[in-house]
């Protein structure tokens, strides 16, 4: 099976020994302690999963900074965005070696995790900007990832790890959520070697579908990884139970058995375009996939990004030998009425737009509210009829 990225095998974070856990939250409750913000409970969940191997903990300032700029670390380990522990105020820890990192997504805001404080910098207003500039590409506040970056303050806490539990993933999507070391021991017991990763954050309407087909056929792969975002969205994204109960129906009805793995990860989205899409392929490279989808605006939001910037950042910023997983870069894809099949653009560069089945998004959630089904050619009919139950009882709730 691939190697994690940057060691031969994967360090995850989360404590495994259950006496060793119980007897380290116990003392947990006994630590000085932070609530620590959504994105930092999501970064520690994601260490925990081995999924961001082979870091060992937050980064500290320099490495924020470093990594924000060039995709590496102080010592040169490839990393494509910073991994922080970022408060507004960090007073209630002063001087302490070790601290409880309390949950804000969970009720009562359980312990997470501990920390090992090494260092307790700060930001200045122009790091804050470099950082967000260098990753989102933008510093306009509109950007839902620039506004969550910019607004859970300052005051940097770094240091390695422990982590406890894997926080409201485990216990809200038991089916689904999956840590990487959970990934690599499934698919080690299907066989399978050569593996592509879907990202998504999306139902998967048809062009998803055959999107993941034409990876699997085209790199001749054992199986097909959906590995789908389970933390906090922007509004409008659909939420993840219902995106989860749609995938499952599609790969239930349409894809043979044992030929799909449908999974989640704890993590919010940042939309961060090319920078995002180089993570998603590291923390793939780390569930022991071969391989990595990505298509059209991968993690993009708005018309921040150009189509398939998430594609040539790869080519173009990434180091050779960075990663070793594989990019498998997809074109638009969609439904030729000429052809009758769901076909990717570059392969018919005959068709005009007017020979394609395009739906925008609006137009999809629209049709949905009021209740109209969506073209066969666009989604499969068990899955628009779980959207349209979801759609239909937000708009009764008036949303
Ligand atoms: S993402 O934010 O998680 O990337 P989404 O769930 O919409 O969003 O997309 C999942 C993956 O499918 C991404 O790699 C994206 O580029 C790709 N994708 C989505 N729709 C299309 C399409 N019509 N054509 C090509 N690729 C697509």
């Amino acid at each position: 099976m691939i190697k994690p990225h940057g060691s031969d095998t994967l360090n995850p974070l989360y404590v495994m020994d259950a006496k060793e856990r119980a007897a380290l939250a116990k003392e947990a409750a006994k630590l000085p302690s932070l609530l620590i913000s959504s994105a930092a409970a999501g970064n520690a969940v994601m260490l925990g999963s081995g999924y961001f191997n082979p870091l060992k903990g937050f980064m500290n300032k320099a490495d924020a900074l470093s990594t924000s700029d060039k995709m590496v670390t102080k010592s040169g380990l490839f990393f494509p965005v910073p991994i922080i522990n970022v408060v507004k105020d960090a007073s209630a820890i002063k001087g302490a070696k070790q601290i409880a990192l309390r949950d804000p997504n969970v009720e009562g805001n359980p312990v997470l995790a501990v920390q090992s404080v090494e260092a307790i910098e700060q930001f200045s207003d122009d790091d804050m900007k470099f950082m967000t500039e260098k990753v989102f590409r933008t510093l306009d506040t509109e950007h839902p990832g620039v506004a969550a970056f910019n607004s859970v303050g300052k005051t940097i806490v770094s240091g390695p790890i422990k982590v406890l539990n894997f926080s409201y993933f485990e216990t809200e999507f038991p089916e689904t959520f999956r840590t990487a070391y959970q990934i690599r021991e499934e698919m080690q017991k299907l066989g399978w070697n050569k593996v592509v990763a879907f990202q998504t954050r999306n139902p998967m309407h048809l062009a998803h579908e055959e999107l993941c087909r034409m990876a699997h056929k085209a790199v001749k792969a054992d199986g097909i990884l959906i590995h789908m975002l389970l933390g906090k969205l922007k509004k409008g994204d659909i939420p993840a139970d219902v995106r989860d109960a749609a995938i499952r129906k599609m790969a239930e009805l349409y894809f043979p058995k044992n030929t799909v793995l449908i999974t989640g990860y704890g993590f919010d989205m940042l939309y961060a375009g090319p920078r995002e899409a180089v993570l998603h392929a590291l923390f793939r490279q780390n569930t022991g996939c071969t391989h990595f989808i990505v298509g059209r605006d991968h993690a993009g939001v708005g018309s921040y990004y150009g189509p398939f910037d998430a594609q040539t950042i790869f080519h173009n910023e990434v180091p050779k030998g960075a990663l070793q997983i594989e990019i498998f870069e997809a074109d638009h894809t969609a439904w030729s009425k000429k052809l009758n099949k769901v076909v990717m653009m570059r392969d018919v560069p005959d068709h005009t737009k007017d020979d394609f089945v395009l739906l925008s998004g609006t137009k999809v959630r629209q049709m949905l509210a009021a209740g109209q089904p969506l073209p066969r050619e666009f989604a499969r009919p068990e899955v628009a009829e779980i959207l349209m139950k979801y759609y239909q009882s937000e708009a009764a709730k008036g949303n």
